[in-house]
Protein backbone atom coordinates (compact mmCIF):
# COMPACT_ATOMS: atom_id res chain seq x y z
CA UNK A 1 0.00 0.00 0.00
CA UNK A 2 1.51 3.23 -0.54
CA UNK A 3 2.04 6.13 1.76
CA UNK A 4 -0.59 7.90 0.36
CA UNK A 5 -2.78 5.27 0.32
CA UNK A 6 -2.86 4.57 3.64
CA UNK A 7 -3.15 7.80 4.93
CA UNK A 8 -6.31 8.46 3.16
CA UNK A 9 -7.69 4.86 5.07
CA UNK A 10 -6.11 6.58 8.36
CA UNK A 11 -8.38 9.90 7.63
CA UNK A 12 -11.83 8.10 6.55
CA UNK A 13 -11.59 5.43 9.68
CA UNK A 14 -11.03 9.02 11.78
CA UNK A 15 -14.02 10.21 10.39
CA UNK A 16 -15.98 6.70 10.51
CA UNK A 17 -15.08 6.49 14.31
CA UNK A 18 -15.64 10.22 14.99
CA UNK A 19 -18.31 11.47 12.95
CA UNK A 20 -19.14 14.20 14.95
CA UNK A 21 -15.48 16.27 14.04
CA UNK A 22 -15.45 15.84 10.47
CA UNK A 23 -14.98 19.41 8.87
CA UNK A 24 -18.68 19.65 8.13
CA UNK A 25 -19.56 18.75 12.05
CA UNK A 26 -21.11 21.31 13.14
CA UNK A 27 -24.51 21.49 10.24
CA UNK A 28 -27.27 20.58 11.27
CA UNK A 29 -27.71 16.87 9.66
CA UNK A 30 -30.40 17.83 6.79
CA UNK A 31 -28.53 21.08 5.88
CA UNK A 32 -25.30 19.14 5.42
CA UNK A 33 -26.82 17.00 3.46
CA UNK A 34 -28.16 19.82 0.91
CA UNK A 35 -24.89 21.50 0.98
CA UNK A 36 -23.44 18.15 -0.20
CA UNK A 37 -26.32 18.52 -3.03
CA UNK A 38 -28.81 15.79 -1.77
CA UNK A 39 -32.86 16.56 -2.06
CA UNK A 40 -34.31 16.14 1.10
CA UNK A 41 -36.60 13.64 -0.37
CA UNK A 42 -34.26 11.31 -1.24
CA UNK A 43 -33.14 10.75 2.43
CA UNK A 44 -36.22 9.27 3.48
CA UNK A 45 -35.14 5.89 5.28
CA UNK A 46 -31.69 6.52 4.88
CA UNK A 47 -29.85 5.58 8.06
CA UNK A 48 -28.87 8.52 10.42
CA UNK A 49 -25.71 8.03 11.29
CA UNK A 50 -25.17 7.32 7.04
CA UNK A 51 -25.95 10.88 6.59
CA UNK A 52 -23.62 11.39 9.34
CA UNK A 53 -20.76 10.16 7.77
CA UNK A 54 -21.49 11.60 4.29
CA UNK A 55 -18.34 12.82 2.97
CA UNK A 56 -19.39 13.39 -0.68
CA UNK A 57 -19.60 16.50 -2.98
CA UNK A 58 -22.77 15.48 -5.19
CA UNK A 59 -25.52 13.60 -5.61
CA UNK A 60 -24.68 10.82 -8.56
CA UNK A 61 -27.38 8.46 -7.50
CA UNK A 62 -30.12 11.08 -8.45
CA UNK A 63 -28.67 11.13 -12.07
CA UNK A 64 -28.52 7.28 -12.33
CA UNK A 65 -31.93 6.66 -13.11
CA UNK A 66 -31.76 3.51 -11.41
CA UNK A 67 -34.90 0.95 -11.87
CA UNK A 68 -36.38 -1.86 -9.87
CA UNK A 69 -34.38 -4.66 -10.12
CA UNK A 70 -30.90 -3.52 -11.22
CA UNK A 71 -27.58 -3.92 -9.75
CA UNK A 72 -25.58 -1.20 -8.27
CA UNK A 73 -22.02 -0.67 -7.66
CA UNK A 74 -20.93 2.23 -5.43
CA UNK A 75 -17.08 2.89 -5.58
CA UNK A 76 -16.04 4.33 -2.37
CA UNK A 77 -19.18 3.81 -0.59
CA UNK A 78 -17.99 5.29 2.81
CA UNK A 79 -21.12 5.26 5.62
CA UNK A 80 -22.88 3.93 2.41
CA UNK A 81 -25.37 7.38 1.80
CA UNK A 82 -25.89 6.41 -1.48
CA UNK A 83 -25.86 2.95 -1.34
CA UNK A 84 -28.47 3.06 1.03
CA UNK A 85 -30.43 5.48 -1.59
CA UNK A 86 -29.58 2.82 -4.52
CA UNK A 87 -30.84 0.47 -2.56
CA UNK A 88 -34.48 2.13 -1.84
CA UNK A 89 -34.82 2.89 -5.78
CA UNK A 90 -33.70 -0.80 -7.37
CA UNK A 91 -36.27 -2.38 -4.37
CA UNK A 92 -35.83 -5.91 -3.19
CA UNK A 93 -35.30 -7.35 -6.45
CA UNK A 94 -32.07 -5.15 -6.98
CA UNK A 95 -28.94 -4.77 -5.21
CA UNK A 96 -25.90 -2.73 -4.18
CA UNK A 97 -23.01 -3.90 -3.42
CA UNK A 98 -20.83 -0.86 -1.74
CA UNK A 99 -16.76 -0.88 -2.01
CA UNK A 100 -14.47 0.87 0.36
CA UNK A 101 -10.56 -0.17 1.43
CA UNK A 102 -11.71 1.70 4.73
CA UNK A 103 -12.29 -1.18 7.33
CA UNK A 104 -13.66 1.34 9.78
CA UNK A 105 -16.19 2.68 7.45
CA UNK A 106 -17.30 -0.82 5.93
CA UNK A 107 -18.28 -1.74 9.50
CA UNK A 108 -20.32 1.15 10.00
CA UNK A 109 -22.33 0.81 6.95
CA UNK A 110 -23.05 -2.79 7.71
CA UNK A 111 -23.98 -1.89 11.15
CA UNK A 112 -26.76 0.55 9.38
CA UNK A 113 -27.72 -2.04 6.88
CA UNK A 114 -28.46 -4.54 9.77
CA UNK A 115 -30.36 -2.12 12.08
CA UNK A 116 -32.62 -1.02 9.23
CA UNK A 117 -33.01 -4.20 7.79
CA UNK A 118 -31.95 -3.27 4.26
CA UNK A 119 -31.52 -6.74 2.46
CA UNK A 120 -30.27 -5.87 -0.71
CA UNK A 121 -27.42 -4.33 -0.04
CA UNK A 122 -23.62 -5.42 0.49
CA UNK A 123 -20.32 -3.89 1.95
CA UNK A 124 -17.30 -5.49 0.96
CA UNK A 125 -13.82 -4.60 2.10
CA UNK A 126 -11.82 -3.71 -1.29
CA UNK A 127 -9.69 -1.40 -3.31
CA UNK A 128 -11.73 0.42 -6.37
CA UNK A 129 -8.02 0.00 -8.18
CA UNK A 130 -8.55 -3.78 -8.20
CA UNK A 131 -12.33 -4.55 -7.53
CA UNK A 132 -13.34 -7.65 -5.58
CA UNK A 133 -16.13 -8.18 -8.14
CA UNK A 134 -16.62 -10.03 -11.20
CA UNK A 135 -16.44 -9.01 -15.26
CA UNK A 136 -19.71 -7.56 -16.61
CA UNK A 137 -21.60 -8.07 -13.71
CA UNK A 138 -23.52 -4.26 -12.45
CA UNK A 139 -26.17 -2.43 -14.59
CA UNK A 140 -24.82 0.92 -12.56
CA UNK A 141 -21.67 2.54 -11.01
CA UNK A 142 -22.16 5.08 -8.95
CA UNK A 143 -19.19 6.93 -7.01
CA UNK A 144 -19.17 10.01 -4.55
CA UNK A 145 -16.05 12.17 -3.93
CA UNK A 146 -13.57 8.89 -4.28
CA UNK A 147 -11.40 8.61 -7.25
CA UNK A 148 -10.14 12.29 -6.63
CA UNK A 149 -8.08 10.42 -3.87
CA UNK A 150 -6.72 7.73 -6.20
CA UNK A 151 -3.26 8.19 -7.02
CA UNK A 152 -3.95 5.83 -10.21
CA UNK A 153 -7.23 7.00 -11.51
CA UNK A 154 -7.04 5.58 -14.78
CA UNK A 155 -6.91 2.35 -13.32
CA UNK A 156 -9.86 2.77 -11.49
CA UNK A 157 -11.96 3.41 -14.76
CA UNK A 158 -10.57 0.55 -16.03
CA UNK A 159 -11.69 -1.41 -13.33
CA UNK A 160 -14.93 0.15 -13.41
CA UNK A 161 -15.53 -0.45 -16.98
CA UNK A 162 -14.61 -4.57 -16.94
CA UNK A 163 -17.08 -4.93 -13.76
CA UNK A 164 -19.99 -3.03 -15.59
CA UNK A 165 -22.23 -4.87 -17.94
CA UNK A 166 -22.46 -3.77 -21.50
CA UNK A 167 -25.24 -1.10 -21.87
CA UNK A 168 -24.54 -0.12 -18.32
CA UNK A 169 -23.95 3.18 -16.90
CA UNK A 170 -21.65 5.52 -14.16
CA UNK A 171 -22.35 8.24 -12.47
CA UNK A 172 -19.47 9.97 -10.47
CA UNK A 173 -19.55 13.10 -8.60
CA UNK A 174 -15.89 14.26 -7.87
CA UNK A 175 -13.29 16.98 -7.10
CA UNK A 176 -11.47 18.49 -10.42
CA UNK A 177 -9.24 20.84 -10.55
CA UNK A 178 -8.92 24.29 -12.57
CA UNK A 179 -5.90 23.67 -14.68
CA UNK A 180 -2.77 22.60 -12.43
CA UNK A 181 -2.55 22.46 -9.25
CA UNK A 182 0.62 23.91 -7.64
CA UNK A 183 3.18 21.65 -6.54
CA UNK A 184 2.97 23.46 -3.16
CA UNK A 185 -0.75 21.56 -2.78
CA UNK A 186 0.26 18.28 -5.12
CA UNK A 187 2.75 17.53 -2.37
CA UNK A 188 0.96 18.38 0.79
CA UNK A 189 -0.34 15.03 2.07
CA UNK A 190 -3.36 16.72 4.25
CA UNK A 191 -4.59 18.35 0.93
CA UNK A 192 -4.41 15.15 -0.81
CA UNK A 193 -6.64 13.63 2.16
CA UNK A 194 -9.14 16.17 2.12
CA UNK A 195 -9.43 15.98 -1.43
CA UNK A 196 -7.51 18.63 -3.05
CA UNK A 197 -4.38 17.27 -3.85
CA UNK A 198 -5.54 14.20 -6.01
CA UNK A 199 -7.65 16.79 -8.42
CA UNK A 200 -6.92 16.47 -11.91
CA UNK A 201 -7.67 19.22 -14.44
CA UNK A 202 -11.29 18.78 -15.75
CA UNK A 203 -10.21 17.97 -19.36
CA UNK A 204 -7.54 15.32 -18.13
CA UNK A 205 -10.32 13.48 -15.73
CA UNK A 206 -12.67 13.29 -18.58
CA UNK A 207 -10.04 12.13 -21.03
CA UNK A 208 -9.19 9.34 -18.59
CA UNK A 209 -12.61 8.05 -18.74
CA UNK A 210 -12.82 8.16 -22.71
CA UNK A 211 -9.52 5.79 -22.47
CA UNK A 212 -11.16 3.35 -20.15
CA UNK A 213 -13.69 2.66 -23.07
CA UNK A 214 -16.76 4.78 -21.65
CA UNK A 215 -18.84 6.63 -24.59
CA UNK A 216 -21.77 9.18 -24.51
CA UNK A 217 -19.94 11.14 -21.41
CA UNK A 218 -22.03 14.17 -20.19
CA UNK A 219 -20.99 16.91 -17.78
CA UNK A 220 -24.24 16.98 -16.37
CA UNK A 221 -23.46 19.18 -13.19
CA UNK A 222 -20.53 21.75 -12.13
CA UNK A 223 -20.15 23.06 -8.37
CA UNK A 224 -18.16 25.51 -7.30
CA UNK A 225 -19.72 26.07 -3.48
CA UNK A 226 -18.70 22.61 -2.83
CA UNK A 227 -14.97 22.79 -1.73
CA UNK A 228 -13.35 23.17 1.28
CA UNK A 229 -11.93 26.68 2.38
CA UNK A 230 -8.48 26.99 0.89
CA UNK A 231 -9.11 24.92 -2.53
CA UNK A 232 -10.62 27.46 -4.51
CA UNK A 233 -9.11 25.84 -7.07
CA UNK A 234 -11.05 22.85 -7.00
CA UNK A 235 -14.66 22.25 -7.59
CA UNK A 236 -17.19 19.17 -8.19
CA UNK A 237 -18.42 18.58 -11.47
CA UNK A 238 -21.55 15.25 -12.12
CA UNK A 239 -20.55 13.33 -15.14
CA UNK A 240 -22.35 10.77 -16.60
CA UNK A 241 -20.98 7.86 -19.56
CA UNK A 242 -21.97 4.67 -20.90
CA UNK A 243 -20.25 1.13 -22.02
CA UNK A 244 -21.33 0.71 -25.05
C1 LIG B 1 -14.64 11.43 0.78
S1 LIG B 1 -15.11 9.82 1.32
C2 LIG B 1 -16.62 9.57 0.41
C3 LIG B 1 -17.45 8.44 0.96
C4 LIG B 1 -18.82 8.27 0.33
N1 LIG B 1 -18.74 8.05 -1.08
C5 LIG B 1 -19.70 9.44 0.63
O1 LIG B 1 -20.13 10.13 -0.30
O2 LIG B 1 -19.96 9.70 1.81
C6 LIG B 1 -13.96 8.81 0.47
C7 LIG B 1 -14.11 7.30 0.73
O3 LIG B 1 -13.37 6.63 -0.28
C8 LIG B 1 -12.67 5.54 0.29
N2 LIG B 1 -11.52 5.28 -0.59
C9 LIG B 1 -10.53 6.12 -0.94
N3 LIG B 1 -9.67 5.53 -1.79
C10 LIG B 1 -10.15 4.27 -1.99
C11 LIG B 1 -9.70 3.14 -2.73
N4 LIG B 1 -8.57 3.19 -3.47
N5 LIG B 1 -10.43 2.02 -2.70
C12 LIG B 1 -11.56 1.92 -1.95
N6 LIG B 1 -12.03 2.96 -1.20
C13 LIG B 1 -11.33 4.10 -1.21
C14 LIG B 1 -12.32 6.03 1.69
O4 LIG B 1 -12.08 4.95 2.54
C15 LIG B 1 -13.56 6.83 2.06
O5 LIG B 1 -14.51 6.04 2.72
Amino acid sequence: MTRIKELVRNRYAQVAGNPCCSPEATFKLDLRAEAIGYFREELKGVPESAIELASGCGDPTASAELKEGESVLDLGSGGGIDAFIAARKVREKGRVIGVDMTPEMVKRARINAEKMGFRNIEFMLGDIEDLPIEDESVDVIISNCVINLSQDKSRVFEEAYRVLKHGGRIVISDIVSRGELPTSIREDVKAWVECVAGALPAEEYLKMIRDAGFTDLEVLSENTACCWPGASDTYSVKVRARKT
